[in-house]
């Protein structure tokens, strides 16, 4: 069944992302940082003619052209209920693709703190992915997208890794943290972690299911790709920069070889 889509006039600013269709100069894929103060970096190394668009609350917004490619990088913010009002006025504004550019902490031994994670689908750890579909509605990234960044890769030789998020709302006890200002951790999620990498789950965020259950039920195409920067195997801390520094930079190779396959195969 096809579904209704309203597209905002060119000139309507978006309330929250603080930004109009004119802005984005063609545009139709976005990546997607949580971080508003990552966005400009990622930006200017992810391809050239760099353009500031707009920053309202959690949302900043650059232009930037790979490989002759207009594409926005807009932050979400942190968690579930920004990233649903970002990606409904992005798609309002005429945004189709989008991948999710974050960090994450690794729950599996095998997977290192710098490498890169793929998630092909997540665990719906998060409240705002229901108000869009019911519970049993599975949150799974769009084929296509996913499959240009595990190309793409594999062709920057990158540590990467394909797997499955827990999306969580928390960092702390959802993520069965126990450095936090109390301590405690609900017996819902006591024993957690254990029962998500024995069900084979590779990494804990939390903004992935909100992304791909929404992505669905709007019509739009999302990936995501997460840098290591905690080992949960190992400790509840978060790394040194160095981690995320080399994350970064597989990550962008990563989205830049994916944005290009997207791009010629007329996504
Ligand atoms: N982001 C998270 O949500 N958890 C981590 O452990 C690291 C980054």
């Amino acid at each position: 069944m096809a579904r209704k889509q309203n597209f905002a006039a060119s000139d309507e600013v978006l309330y929250h992302v603080g930004i109009c269709k004119n802005d984005l100069q063609g545009a139709t894929i976005a990546i997607l940082p949580g971080d508003p103060g990552r966005v400009e970096a990622m930006a200017k190394a992810l391809g050239t003619d760099c353009k500031f668009v707009g920053c309202h609350r959690e949302y900043t917004s650059w232009l930037t052209t790979i490989d002759g490619v207009r594409v926005l990088v807009c932050s979400t913010g942190m968690g579930g209920p920004s990233v649903g009002i970002g990606v409904e006025e992005l798609a309002r504004m005429g945004i189709t693709h989008m991948i999710r550019f974050g960090t994450t902490g690794t729950i599996q031994e095998e997977i290192d703190l710098g490498d890169c994670i793929i998630n092909k689908a997540a665990v719906r750890l998060d409240g705002t992915s229901g108000h869009f579909a019911p519970v049993e509605f599975p949150a799974v990234a769009c084929f296509e997208v996913t499959a240009a960044l595990i190309a793409a890769a594999k062709e920057a030789n990158a540590d990467y890794h394909v797997g499955i998020s827990v999306s969580s709302d928390t960092f702390w006890p959802g993520q069965e943290r126990y450095d936090s200002f109390t301590g405690y951790v609900p017996r819902r999620f006591q024993g957690s972690l254990k029962e998500w990498q024995a069900l084979g789950a590779t990494n804990y965020e939390m903004e992935t299911s909100a992304l791909f259950v929404i992505a669905q039920a709007l019509g739009l195409h999302a990936g995501a790709v997460c840098g290591v920067v905690a080992k949960r195997t190992e400790s509840e801390s978060i790394a040194p920069k160095s981690a995320y520094d080399k994350a970064f930079a597989d990550m962008i190779k990563i989205v830049q070889g994916a944005v290009v396959k997207l791009a010629k195969a007329g996504k």
